[in-house]
């Protein structure tokens, strides 16, 4: 059995997908905590599930790092295979990244290396791009840039604005991100 922790910074509706599946006793992964940078409203989900929470907040430290630190040992207190970021907004230095090597992946709304960073789907539609999508990949130190491990397209309708495309490409993102975990738990997808 996977144990997973998931980062997250917002609603948390990849979460919820994740929970629900990993609740199924035959799914091959379990969510052991739930993180957060703030006290985001997604974190409830968590707390239906009676999952671990934890928040950690970046204003209470003097620096990135020693952020990144308490944040680690809170991850690391669950003892995780895998660390999900799911929403989770904020660029992870290199402490953190380099000691969740072969462990760390994030969700990301559009099809990378296209519109990379906190407003892709923006991007997409200020582009005027005819398709985008998801990306699952690994996370290293730059924004979005970690290895490709999973993507799905989402075609882009002349009328949708950034709140419809968002939210098709999370119809898309939630499954996809719920069938990565699957198949990295049933060694499918090796990330090391
Ligand atoms: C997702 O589209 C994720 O890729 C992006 O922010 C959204 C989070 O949605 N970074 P939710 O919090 O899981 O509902």
């Amino acid at each position: 059995m996977l144990s997973v922790v998931v980062l997250i910074s917002g609603s948390g509706t990849n979460l919820q997908a994740l929970l629900k599946a990993t609740d199924n006793p035959l799914f091959p992964a379990k969510i052991v905590a739930v993180g957060s940078d703030k006290d985001a409203t997604g974190l409830t989900h968590a707390e239906l599930y009676e999952i671990d929470t934890f928040v950690v907040e970046p204003e209470r430290f003097s620096s990135r790092q020693a952020w990144a630190e308490t944040l680690l040992a809170s991850v690391q207190h669950h003892q995780p295979d895998l660390v999900v970021l799911a929403g989770f907004m904020r660029i992870l230095p290199a402490n953190f990244v380099n000691a969740l090597k072969g462990k760390l992946i994030n969700t990301h709304p559009s099809l990378l290396p296209l519109y990379p960073g906190a407003h892709a789907v923006r991007d997409a539609l200020q582009d005027q791009a005819k398709v985008t999508g998801v990306t699952i990949h690994k996370v290293d130190e730059g924004v979005d840039t970690g290895e490709i491990i999973v993507q799905q397209s989402v075609p882009v309708e002349t009328n949708d604005t950034e709140a419809t495309l968002h939210e098709k490409i999370k119809v898309v993102e939630r499954e996809l991100l719920v069938q990565c975990v699957e198949d990295i738990a049933n060694k499918k997808i090796v990330l090391a």
